[in-house]
C-alpha cells in the first residue's frame, strides 16, 4: 500500500476554517504485538478487543496558514492546557506524514485532546490517542478533497496512519475485535493496517468485560518502544514470532466459536510470554510488581474454587486486565472488591468492556478556540 500523493494540496483561497472531532477507544491485545521492523511493521500478527470506556476525545481545528514557515504549524492542548511535549511529538508525527498529506503544510492546526480515563491511572493512551488523531486526519482529507469511494478504504487508511503513530493504535479503529498483521487464514489481513473481525465474533465475546486493576502507576522503567527494540537481540524471538502467528490464527477461531476456556488459556499464556520476553531480553527487565503476582495467585485460586471463566492479561506494565463473560459479572465484581482491590494502588480499578469502536462527535462551538 502506497499512500504517497503529491497532488493532495489545497487552493488556499478555497479553504474555510473548520473542525473535526473523534472519540476513539483503547484496545487490549489478546495475542500481543511485540517486536517490529522497518516503518512500524510488526514482527508477528496480533489480535485485540476494542474497549468501550477508555478512550481519547480529539478535536482538530484547521484554517489556512497565513504565515509561511518550516514544517507543520500545530498546537496541542491536553485537557484544555497547552502541552509542549505532545505538541513537539505531534508535529514530528504530522511532518512524517507530509508525503501522504502535503496539504498539512498549508494549514494551521489546533488539536484539543483529553482522555476519558484518569491521567494518573498508568494506562497507556497511545492507542486511543493515535487512532483518534488518525481518524481526524482521514476525515479532514475527505472534507478538503473527495469522500472515499467505500468505507473499507476509509477505515483502512485511518488504521494505516494510526499504525505509523503507534503500532497497537491501528487496531482501535474497529469495534469488537481486530487483527493486525498478515495471516494466511484471513483474507485482506495486512502488516500495514488492521482489519475487523466482522463476521462471526461469538455473542459471548460481544459484551465481554475487561476490568483493569490499577496495580501501580509509577513510570515504566523501559518504554514499549525500547522493549520492541530489544526483541531484535532476544534469543527466543524467532520461536516467539511463529508462536504468535499460530496463536492469532487460533484466537480467531476461538472468538468465533465462543470457547471461553481456551480463550482464557491463550490469554494468560500470552500475558506471561510477553513478560518472559522482557525478562529474557538483553539487558533483562521486569515490569510486573509483587502485587501483580499476588493478584494472579488469587485469580488462579478463584478459578479453582468457582470454575468460573475469569482470566487475566497484561500489557507492557504491571496492571492486570480481567476478562470475563457478562453472565458472571456479579461474581466478578464481588471477587474484585473483596479480594483484589487490596493489591491496587489507592484501591482503584477501571471497569470496561468490549466496545463498538470509534465515534465521530459533533464539534461544540466557540469554546474550542484554543487561545
Ligand atoms: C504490549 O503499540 O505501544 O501493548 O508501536 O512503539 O507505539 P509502538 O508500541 P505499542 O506496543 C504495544 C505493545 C503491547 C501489545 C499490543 O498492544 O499488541
Amino acid at each position: 500500500m502506497d499512500y504517497t500523493n503529491p497532488s493532495l494540496t489545497v487552493l488556499s483561497s478555497e479553504v474555510r476554517p473548520g473542525a473535526l472531532r473523534w472519540r476513539s477507544p483503547s484496545n487490549i491485545a489478546l495475542v500481543k504485538y511485540w517486536g517490529k521492523h522497518g516503518k512500524q511493521l510488526p514482527r508477528n500478527p496480533s489480535i485485540s478487543f476494542t474497549l468501550e470506556g477508555a478512550a481519547t476525545d480529539t478535536t482538530l481545528d484547521y484554517a489556512v496558514r497565513t504565515q509561511a514557515g518550516e514544517g507543520v504549524d500545530v498546537q496541542l492542548y491536553l485537557d484544555g492546557e497547552r502541552n509542549e511535549g505532545f505538541t513537539v511529538r505531534t508535529r514530528q508525527f504530522l511532518e512524517s506524514l507530509l508525503p501522504i498529506y502535503p496539504f498539512l503544510k498549508q494549514l494551521s492546526l489546533t488539536i484539543h485532546t483529553s482522555n476519558t480515563f484518569p491521567h494518573s491511572a498508568g494506562i497507556a493512551s497511545s492507542a486511543s490517542g493515535m487512532s483518534a488523531l488518525a481518524l481526524c486526519l482521514v476525515s479532514l482529507e475527505e472534507t478538503l478533497f473527495a469522500p472515499f469511494k467505500d468505507r473499507e478504504q476509509y477505515w483502512a487508511k485511518a488504521s494505516y496512519l494510526a499504525r505509523l503513530g503507534s503500532g497497537s493504535a491501528c487496531r482501535s479503529v474497529y469495534g469488537g475485535a481486530a487483527v493486525w498483521g498478515t495471516l494466511a487464514g484471513l483474507p485482506g489481513s495486512s502488516d500495514e493496517y488492521a482489519v475487523p473481525v466482522r463476521d462471526g465474533l461469538h455473542a459471548t465475546f460481544q459484551d465481554y468485560h475487561d476490568d483493569i486493576l490499577l496495580i501501580s502507576r509509577s513510570e515504566k522503567s523501559v518504554s514499549s518502544r525500547a522493549g520492541h527494540g530489544l526483541m531484535e537481540g532476544n534469543p527466543y524471538a524467532t520461536a516467539r514470532y511463529a508462536q504468535a502467528t499460530r496463536r492469532t490464527d487460533e484466537m480467531l477461531t476461538v472468538l468465533r466459536q465462543g470457547n471461553v476456556e481456551r480463550f482464557g488459556e491463550l490469554l494468560e499464556s500470552e500475558a506471561l510470554t510477553l513478560h518472559a520476553l522482557m525478562m529474557s531480553s538483553h539487558p533483562p527487565y521486569l515490569l510486573i510488581r509483587p502485587n501483580t503476582l499476588s493478584a494472579i495467585e488469587r485469580i488462579h485460586q478463584f478459578r479453582a474454587e468457582t470454575r468460573l471463566p475469569l482470566y487475566f492479561t497484561l500489557d507492557a506494565g504491571p496492571n492486570l486486565h480481567l476478562l470475563y463473560p457478562h453472565a458472571m459479572a456479579a461474581e466478578a465484581k464481588t471477587f474484585i472488591r473483596e479480594q483484589l482491590l487490596a493489591f491496587c494502588e489507592d484501591q482503584r480499578y477501571l471497569a470496561d468492556r468490549v466496545g463498538k469502536g470509534p465515534e465521530a462527535l459533533e464539534v461544540s462551538g466557540a469554546a474550542e478556540g484554543g487561545e
